[in-house]
């Protein structure tokens, strides 16, 4: 095996070029909703992951300090992860643009289930958590999340994508290979 060790703009270690790098980690897409003192409040995230299934199923989130949220979830202990399908762009777009913050919860139907942070209906999974562990690093906060209760909504499975600065859907590469 050969390993190159040449050092050029491409192969330096800083903020933008970590951003572009991570612009082509394709993610699921997220609401993450919570509790304000009884409201409701939400946020677009990709930034989920699965810690572990057993014996406690439990998986983590990276807020920003600036989003709004981040502040509900550390005093309401609680939020619910709520994965989004290819067809919630308009979702998508509403939950992560801070103009139409007052608009969120008013088109979409939300059911509370255990902890009480809304769970989406139409969305292909939901998993209510309370938080059991914080980790501070820079300017996000990393919540660990006890799972209390999950929800399959949907039977089929067309996730919600985003790379490189864009929402996409398997199902359009599926297409695209079809028609090849
Ligand atoms: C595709 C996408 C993924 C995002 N992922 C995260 C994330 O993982 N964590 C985070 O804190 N913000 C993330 N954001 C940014 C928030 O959704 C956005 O800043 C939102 O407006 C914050 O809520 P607020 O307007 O109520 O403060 C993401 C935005 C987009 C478009």
């Amino acid at each position: 095996m050969k390993v190159r060790t040449q050092m050029h703009e491409d192969t330096m270690s800083d903020p933008d070029l970590f951003k572009r790098g991570m612009r082509r980690l394709a993610a699921g897409v997220s609401v993450i909703t919570t509790l304000d003192d009884g409201r409701p409040a939400g946020f677009v995230a990709t930034a989920v992951t699965s810690v572990c299934a057993d014996p406690a199923p439990s998986l983590l989130i990276c807020v920003n300090r600036s989003a709004s949220c981040h502040a509900v979830i550390h005093k309401s202990g609680i939020f619910c992860v709520n994965v989004l399908g290819e067809g919630d762009v308009e979702i998508a777009n509403l939950f992560s643009s801070r103009e139409h913050r007052h608009r969120r919860f008013t088109d979409c139907d939300w059911e509370a289930l255990e902890t009480g942070a809304p769970a989406l209906t139409g969305a292909l999974a939901s998993f209510d958590c309370r938080v059991s562990e914080k980790m501070e690093v820079e300017s996000h906060t990393v919540f660990l999340g006890r799972v209390a209760t999950i929800k399959l909504w949907e039977r089929e499975v067309h996730p919600l994508l985003y790379v490189d600065g864009h929402f996409d859907s398997l199902r359009s590469v599926a297409l695209a290979k079809s028609a090849a």
